[in-house]
């Protein structure tokens, strides 16, 4: 199979959102997400993911200020498709912008966008960010009928929710999680031959990358969550290291950088 003989570099962005999370708990400037990110470069994460949620509960609009001032690498800004964060976006231009769906009762984000039942809106909501210059990528569930629409609305990326996948292997539900994960596999070859780039992301951790990163058609992975609480232990640096060395074993090829 033609696709199959793809495989691009496999690249890690690296969620600081968590670092934020520990800050608000107490007010005042520390830890600083900032200064995460920045070690999270130096420790070789390709990129840097950060999503200003409506309800700013863990990144602030001064966060993202300081993200795009003070990292080297690209921003991947997550955001829901409100024009409040179009117009933040706008303003600051970042590498990449990603919608993802977001309800203010939810504890992350739960399930994909749904692009298809909100094509017309979606896509004159992304023509501006793209024109600008940003990548425009959708968070999707594993499943066609949102991937085409993405596809259709222009979008350049889609990245696929690894949330069932990785609930499923905590739950010990071990048939629903490889179903999840030939889900994943079939649909990141749709997405590649749909032409959009592919990424997938949420819950993945040291004992559930490896089937994911051995996805040929992806080629960036994002992850916060388990890796700031892995911080807590072993430091940042090195729970970046351990999970950068995870997926360049899986996919059997060095990463960038
Ligand atoms: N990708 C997207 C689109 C997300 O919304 C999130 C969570 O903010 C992540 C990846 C990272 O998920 P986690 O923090 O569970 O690793």
């Amino acid at each position: 199979m033609a696709q199959r003989d793809f495989v691009g570099k496999l690249r890690l962005g690296v969620n600081i959102d968590h670092v934020a999370t520990v800050r608000n708990a107490r007010g005042g400037d520390v830890p600083d997400p900032v200064r995460a990110a920045r070690l999270a470069e130096a420790a070789g994460a390709d990129g840097i993911t950060a999503h200003l949620r409506e309800d700013r509960r863990h990144i602030g609009d001064r966060d993202i200020e300081r993200l795009i001032a003070g990292i080297g690498v690209p921003l991947n800004f997550e955001m829901a498709a409100t024009g409040e964060m179009q117009a933040i976006a706008l303003r600051h231009r970042p590498h990449a912008v990603c919608l993802v769906p977001e309800r203010r009762e939810e504890r992350t984000t739960e399930g994909g966008l749904d692009v298809a039942g909100d094509e017309n809106r979606l896509a004159h909501f992304i023509a501006p960010l793209a024109e600008a210059g940003c990548r425009v990528s959708i968070f999707v569930a594993a499943d066609a009928r949102q991937i085409e629409a993405a596809a259709r609305i222009g979008a350049a990326v889609v990245e696929l929710h690894t949330g069932a996948y990785c609930d499923a292997h905590a739950e010990g539900r071990h048939d629903a999680r490889d179903a999840e994960l030939a889900r994943l596999r079939e649909m990141a070859a749709l997405a590649h031959r749909l032409g959009l780039e592919v990424h997938a992301g949420h819950g993945l951790a040291y004992d559930t990358v490896k089937p994911i990163a051995a996805i040929p058609e992806v080629v960036e992975l994002n992850i916060g969550h388990f890796l700031i609480g892995e911080a807590i232990f072993k430091g940042l640096e090195h729970a970046i290291r351990h999970m950068r060395a995870l997926m360049e074993a899986a996919r059997g090829t060095p990463l960038p950088g």
